[in-house]
């Protein structure tokens, strides 16, 4: 199984394939794509926007690279494609990370590269669900974790009951969009 793991910047996805990559069974069983490491380390971009200081990833160049890579696996092995990006590669399923957007200001405020223009066009991105309703747009098979009050290990357990129960024809209900409405975080100074 193809799964990509987006999320605004900030919801914990190189955290959670961090720890994914650290346990020695689920190292086994899932091989991640780290796809913002991709997109700089072989140059796979188009140009950079200054002005919002963010490369823009060549994303045919991209969907070959990973194709690449994934034929290349060991039969069996699912794979979990990591970046912001991801959901618009293909995939049979995506996993959405959320953050309350109050939550995400005090983890991307953290980042030095960060400017305060970047936490708050990040923060009001997650607070209008763009990255939901453009893996939405994509797939049928979307889910989402709010992530706010989960440490990082709970994070892991989810996303790696939602790959299993897809695997076995369930669909994992508690995952499904649309609990969250964080509408009003929009634009708060
Ligand atoms: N569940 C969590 N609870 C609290 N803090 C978290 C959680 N997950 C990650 N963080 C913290 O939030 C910050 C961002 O995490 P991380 O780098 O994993 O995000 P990301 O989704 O990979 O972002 P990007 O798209 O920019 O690569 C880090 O400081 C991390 O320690
Ligand atoms: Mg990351």
């Amino acid at each position: 199984m193809i799964v990509a793991l987006t999320g605004t910047p900030g919801t914990g996805k190189t955290t959670v394939c961090g720890i994914i990559r650290e346990h020695s069974q689920y190292r086994k069983q899932y091989s991640i794509i780290d796809l913002n490491k991709l997109v700089l380390g072989e140059k796979l971009y188009t140009g950079k926007d200054a002005a919002r200081d963010t490369y823009e990833a060549d994303m045919d160049k991209l969907e070959e690279r990973v194709k690449q890579g994934i034929s290349q696996l060991p039969h069996g092995m699912d794979v979990i494609m990591e970046g912001h990006l991801s959901h618009l590669l293909p995939a049979d399923a995506i996993i959405v990370l959320r953050a309350h957007p109050l939550a995400l200001r005090k983890r991307l405020g953290k980042r030095k590269d960060y400017s305060f223009a970047k936490v708050k066009e990040n923060a009001d991105a997650e607070a209008l669900d763009v990255i939901l309703v453009e893996s939405a747009e994509r797939n049928k098979n979307v889910f989402e974790i709010n992530t706010t009050d989960m440490n990082s290990l709970a994070v892991v357990k989810s996303v790696v009951l939602i790959i299993e129960s897809l695997k076995q024809g369930k669909i994992p209900e508690e995952y499904l969009p649309g609990k969250i409405n964080w509408i009003e975080q929009v634009g708060i100074e």
